[in-house]
């Protein structure tokens, strides 16, 4: 029931696999200062302790990962580029070589086994400098930066990849300023004049990548990337019906920007009313008409909304958060188990806005027990991953046979890699474990799961044996 050409893979990024944090004039990103996610404060300089330094050291082991995820069968492997191997600080007139060199060479590696990539352009991992000297994304200036920065990738790779995203999880900006939007300023003390101003930079900058984009290559597809999340009214009652609707309002604005090149009424009334003023110049509006070619999206849970306040308590969750569902389960770190929700998500962005959907991101992060398999070779029986990703797999299915067009999936962390949220080694989501720990300890070497070789088959059987 799946496309024929349904592109089937996993999902990584730089800073949380490839480790090499200092390595060929690479310059720190937020991430090298970020040692407990979004949960700690950030640190001066990079620490020991930041698990992100090293990574799953991706940076060198990149040629024996993408041969796991050939054998697996991958049609696409999404990573991102970490702009600061780029531009060392952002600001540069002149890209940094070895940077360029180490993903010409890493794209090449996906060609090689036909491997189509699919590139996030900024994936939670600002140059520092841009954060320190100009407080990320509330400053126009970024828009420059970013251009000079896109457009030098888009040359750079115009024949190796095809598939881009602008911003990774762009929503996630009006709760983790920092992480998201690389805005030093924190958060308590950010006005929300500040922080939409940062929003509309990079809906124009956005906007111009796509402009960009397609100048430099006509065949270019180029998606928005959206923290995606079922708000579901807690109770029938029309108040918590309504309590919905503006929460989900909160999210969808940036994917009605993207597609349809405008503010939407909402949006405007909501900063109207909140006493937000933002500097628009006659030309963002114009260059904001340059719509994407599709909507690509992560997926881990659905939350609730009331107007009750009583009844108002934020779960635990992605970066974006709400009221938790009774009727759900919940993984080991408190996320919401929801997979019908990914058909009513898939349904609800396409009668929205008829463009094709990428579901880039979706998965568990569970703890994993390494043991010796009955071949000998060490291993993780996976089975509630599998679970997670089959009930998760049906109702794309079902989406499907609505007639949601869906371009493709990629899995989260294909490979164990280092939590955003929590920056934690031990929250697992990969096919192939990676041997090493929080401490620090471990040898580096990789291992198949069991779900490694249960994807294998839902790749070779196009979803239709699960
Ligand atoms: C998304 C991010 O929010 O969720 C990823 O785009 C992240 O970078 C993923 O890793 C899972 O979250 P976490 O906190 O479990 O790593």
């Amino acid at each position: 029931m799946f496309p024929k050409n349904f592109l089937w893979g996993g999902a990584v990024a730089a800073n949380q696999c490839e480790g090499a944090y200092n390595e060929d004039g690479k310059g720190l990103s937020i991430q090298d200062v970020l040692p407990h996610g979004i949960k700690g404060p950030r640190t001066e300089a990079p620490t020991e302790d930041n698990m992100k330094l090293v990574g799953i050291d991706f940076y060198h082991h990149y040629k024996e990962d993408i041969k796991l995820f050939a054998e697996m069968g991958f049609k696409v492997f999404r990573t991102s580029i970490a702009w600061s191997r780029i531009f060392p600080k952002g600001d540069e007139e002149t890209p940094n070589e070895a940077g360029l060199k180490f993903y010409d060479d890493l794209f090449d590696e996906c060609r090689k086994y036909g491997i189509e990539p699919l590139v996030t352009l900024s994936h939670y991992e600002t140059p520092l400098y841009l954060a320190e000297h100009y407080d990320g994304w509330v400053n126009r200036d970024l828009i420059g930066f970013y251009k000079r920065y896109v457009t030098t990738v888009f040359n750079r790779y115009k024949d190796k990849v095809k598939y881009w995203l602008t911003f990774n999880e762009i929503n996630s900006i009006l709760e983790s300023p920092f992480m998201s939007g690389g805005i030093n300023t924190p958060k308590e003390k950010l006005s929300q004049s500040d922080l939409y101003q940062a929003v509309h930079h990079e809906l124009v900058a956005s906007a111009w990548a796509t402009k960009i984009g397609h100048e430099i290559n006509p065949d270019f597809k180029i998606g928005c990337m959206i923290l995606s999340m079922p708000v579901y009214p807690l109770t029938p009652d029309p108040s918590d019906v309504l309590a919905a609707m503006e929460q989900d309002h909160k999210n969808m604005m940036f994917a009605d920007v993207h597609v349809r090149g405008c503010y939407p009424g909402y949006a405007k009334r909501y900063m109207r009313e909140n006493g937000i003023s933002i500097s628009v110049t006659d030309e963002d509006m114009e260059i904001l008409k340059n719509t994407v070619d599709f909507v690509s999206f992560s997926y881990y849970v659905s939350v609730c909304a009331t107007a009750d306040p009583e009844k108002n308590v934020r779960g635990e969750g992605n970066l974006l958060g709400g009221v938790p569902n009774p009727y759900l389960k919940a993984s080991d770190w408190g996320w919401q188990i929801d997979p019908k929700g990914l058909r009513y998500i898939l349904n609800t962005l396409w009668n929205r806005y008829q463009k094709p959907l990428f579901i880039v991101e979706n998965g568990l992060g569970a703890f994993d027990q390494l043991i010796q398999g009955a071949d000998g070779e060490m291993t993780v029986e996976d089975d509630y991953r599998i679970a997670y990703l089959r009930d998760h797999i049906r109702q794309m299915e079902e989406a499907v046979m609505d007639g949601v067009d869906l371009m493709g999936y990629t899995t989260w962390g294909c490979i164990d890699l280092v939590s955003a949220s929590t920056a934690e080694l031990r929250k697992r989501y990969g096919f192939i474990y990676v041997d090493r720990n929080d401490d620090g300890s471990g040898t580096m070497k990789r291992y198949k799961k069991k779900s490694f070789y249960w994807y294998k088959h839902v790749i070779e059987t196009n979803g239709q044996e699960l």
